[in-house]
């Protein structure tokens, strides 16, 4: 039997639900054994950004495979393929940042930067700081550190310790659910005076490192300015690294080369998965700001997996870049983020159970409620899936959110499809509220 990861999500498999045996995909769309079609409304997994079964890639893949499969990262092999990629992949980040290492996902990336700096930590004599925070409601990663540092819906983790001082967690700016039971607006961003109160109480002088995701993937949680300049204002005081977390939001999905850019943010770190291979090979990349980069080149890096950086994946990133650059698709995902949520305004936002709709860039939220008025959370996101997916809808569905995060290259007449369907979907649920009541 094959086994699932998160497999019990929202119990959907209990409900009968099971995702279609997808046989192929072109560009939006994926298709099943009977040729039943899919709009993928999330990427696969908020990771082919570029569309499936883009020819020039799979062409790099099958080139490469016919020389060359894997050359080792480790042990100081020279591997021109993944050294080519890093120099490729540091011309787009800002110029302070100067070393690449290549692994394997978005989980890995964020365990070397969390490594790396911690090493850091004791070789400078700073050992003391050693509080790793993150933002409540994050997600970075399955590994053992990545669970106690990420705060998402599965919370029973049996192998979590639960080391709530080492690895704390600041103060989520959700706004229609205001951790402080506050109005937006009227509450004058009292989430940022709660924050520096937390970052007192963690004491910053022992704090390593904050890590983000510059927008909050399923949820579209992004951050008011002062929340970022508060983060900001404390690494500079109390030399605390940040770690900007760019697995969904890097290279283009927000409109931008990286998520940090949509403030006034300057990490030490930026980890990147997913989007990098256009979802086709595992890849993840931590790149490292000057003082880390040089910190790197006098002393041993403390870690390395055998596939790491395989030669297939880096060949392939080192294309998916060439392709991002080639294209305006900073300004396409603008642009069509703009049509996906003004459309979702005017279908969306007078259906009863919508109560918000979030949006950065290609990457929409509908938060879904029982009852407007008192918020209370959505409690049948597996019959709107099962509808969905019947209708040919394959998005990604979260606690009570439907996430909308569709390749770069998807038409407004597929967006406008999707969201028709959600709306009849919706819709349907109202017409049973108002006939039940
Ligand atoms: C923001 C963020 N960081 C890290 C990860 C972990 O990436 P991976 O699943 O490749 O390990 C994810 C996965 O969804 C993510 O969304």
């Amino acid at each position: 039997m094959l086994l699932q990861g998160w497999s019990n999500k929202q119990d959907l498999s209990t409900k009968g639900i099971t995702f279609p045996d997808i046989q192929f995909a072109d560009d939006c769309v994926l298709y099943d054994g009977n040729m039943k079609k899919y709009i993928d409304g999330k990427s696969q997994m908020m990771n082919a950004n570029f569309g499936h079964n883009v020819s020039q890639l799979v062409e790099v893949i099958c080139d490469q495979a016919s020389t060359l499969c894997y050359q080792p990262t480790m042990d100081s092999h020279m591997n021109s393929i993944a050294e080519n990629y890093s120099k490729q992949l540091l011309s787009i980040c800002p110029n302070y940042f100067k070393s690449v290492y290549c692994s394997l996902s978005g989980t890995s990336a964020n365990e070397v930067a969390v490594q790396v700096i911690s090493h850091y930590r004791e070789v400078s004599k700073s050992s003391h700081k050693n509080k790793v925070l993150s933002i409540t409601g994050c997600y970075h990663g399955c590994s053992t550190v990545m669970s106690e540092i990420s705060e998402n819906s599965y919370e029973n983790k049996p192998y979590r310790v639960n080391d709530n001082e080492k690895y704390g967690k600041l103060i989520q700016p959700y706004c229609y659910r205001c951790p402080l039971e506050l109005e937006f607006e009227s509450c004058e961003k009292e989430c940022c005076v709660q924050l520096q109160r937390q970052l007192d109480m963690y004491d910053p002088k022992t704090i390593s490192m904050i890590i983000l995701e510059p927008v909050q993937g399923a949820g579209v949680i992004t951050y008011p300015n002062e929340y970022i300049d508060v983060l900001s204002n404390y690494a500079e005081a109390f030399d605390i690294f940040i770690v900007s977390d760019e697995v969904v939001t890097g290279m283009g999905r927000v409109g931008k080369d990286f998520g940090f850019e949509l403030y006034d943010l300057k990490p030490n770190v930026i980890t990147m998965s997913k989007t990098i291979t256009n979802g086709m090979l595992p890849l993840g990349v931590t790149i490292f700001d000057n003082r880390l980069s040089e910190f790197i080149s006098k002393n041993e890096l403390m870690t390395g997996s055998t596939q790491d950086g395989n030669t297939l994946s880096c060949k392939l990133a080192t294309a998916v870049l060439e392709h991002y650059r080639q294209f305006p698709w900073k300004n396409i995902v603008k642009e069509k983020g703009i049509y996906l949520f003004t459309r979702a305004n005017e279908m969306l936002s007078d259906i009863n159970s919508v109560g918000d709709l979030r949006c950065a860039g290609l990457l929409l939220c509908i938060e879904l409620v029982n009852d407007k008025a008192t918020k209370e959370r959505y409690d049948d996101l597996a019959r709107v899936k099962k509808s969905l997916l019947e209708q040919g809808v394959s998005l990604f569905y979260e606690r009570n959110w439907i996430t909308i995060i569709p390749p770069f290259t998807i038409g407004e007449d597929m967006i406008l499809e999707i969201l028709t369907k959600v709306k009849h979907v919706l819709e349907r649920d109202s017409i049973e509220v108002k006939y039940n009541g």
